[in-house]
């Protein structure tokens, strides 16, 4: 008989019965081919970023395929909180595992008004903070402001009671900082990180590939800089960190567990295997057992 192999983990007060969760927008549960089972044995379900108004998102194309992953400039199309509630929220009531909603703000007040909404709805376990969205009154990042992410998590925390899981820009100088700060605000779980700013150009047109011009890179091209990334956070701060950044199968995402992440979210690979997060499950409960531990928790940053 198999020796039985622990998965779960616990962040803060969020408990997951494995590691492996969908990362924002690169998942919808309207429209995939896992079935109810397999998506109550993710560790988490979590939504495209939703916002308190309908937001329009950018002009086409919003994709490009890059050598290592693809650049994405879909810029939070959302159809408000209004529709959310009525349209989203029902789907999300009979899952057993944790579900977290991701959202956007213009303002420092817009993300606190909506948290506030959330709290009031007990099926939604945690908020992921998508700070990459630019802060429309004054074209500044929140994820690349020290003061402003600081002050964004401070204020958003006396709005909710649900765990706050700040997911940051890589676009800065010093990861590490923004996670200090964003621990040091009151933020309960750091997820590092977004997408990395690039741009591709069509050299016939002498055009942007994207409508947008600059979008978000994603995929395997990105891994080892999260990796890096996650290793040298992980090392400052005590709250829990969530790696994301591509991973594409079980190998991937022992890389960020070993470097010091506590859970991992995969996006882009979902578009090219939908099996891919079962697959990394079953992959990492494999790999325990050839390895003889007996809990993932006994791998979480094993390399210092
Ligand atoms: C098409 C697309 C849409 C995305 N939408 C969101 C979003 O709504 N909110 C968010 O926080 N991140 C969004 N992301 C970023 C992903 O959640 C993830 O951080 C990023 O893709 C890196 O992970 P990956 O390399 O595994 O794809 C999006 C990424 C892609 C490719």
């Amino acid at each position: 008989m198999k020796d039985k192999i622990n998965l779960s983990i616990n962040l803060g007060s969020l408990h997951l019965l494995n590691p492996v969760m969908p990362a924002s927008g690169t998942f919808d549960i309207r429209d995939t081919l896992l079935n109810k089972e397999q998506l109550n044995s993710l560790g988490a379900i979590i939504t495209k970023s939703i916002a308190s108004h309908k937001r329009m998102g950018n002009p086409g194309p919003r994709i490009w395929e890059t050598e290592g992953g693809m650049l994405n400039a879909v810029g939070i199309p959302a159809e408000g909180f209004k529709y959310f509630k009525e349209e989203i929220l029902p789907l999300l009531e009979d899952f057993q595992v944790p579900i977290i909603v991701s959202m956007v703000g213009d303002s420092i007040a817009d993300f606190c008004q909506l948290a506030k909404k959330l709290d009031s709805f007990k099926k939604i376990s945690a908020l992921e903070l998508n700070l990459s969205c630019p802060n429309l009154n004054d074209g500044l990042y929140f994820g690349i402001n020290k003061d402003v992410l600081g002050d964004l998590i401070y204020q958003l925390k006396k709005n909710t009671e649900k765990v706050v899981m700040a997911k940051l820009s890589p676009n800065v100088t010093d990861i590490t900082e923004m996670a200090l700060t964003a621990e040091e605000a009151g933020a309960d779980i750091v997820i590092i990180a977004n997408t990395f700013l690039g741009m591709a150009i069509d050299i016939e047109k002498q055009i942007p590939r994207l409508g947008n011009k600059a979008g978000g890179l994603s995929g395997p091209g990105i891994r080892p800089i999260i990796v890096r990334m996650i290793w040298e956070v992980t090392q400052r701060v005590k709250i829990p960190v969530i790696g994301v950044g591509g991973v594409t199968c079980t190998r991937d995402a022992l890389e960020m567990l070993l470097a010091g992440a506590s859970a991992v979210q995969i996006g882009s690979a979902n578009f090219s295997n939908p099996y891919v997060m079962l697959n990394v499950i079953k992959g990492i409960e494999e790999y325990l057992r050839r390895k003889k531990y007996k809990s993932i928790r006994d791998i979480i940053g094993l390399v210092k």
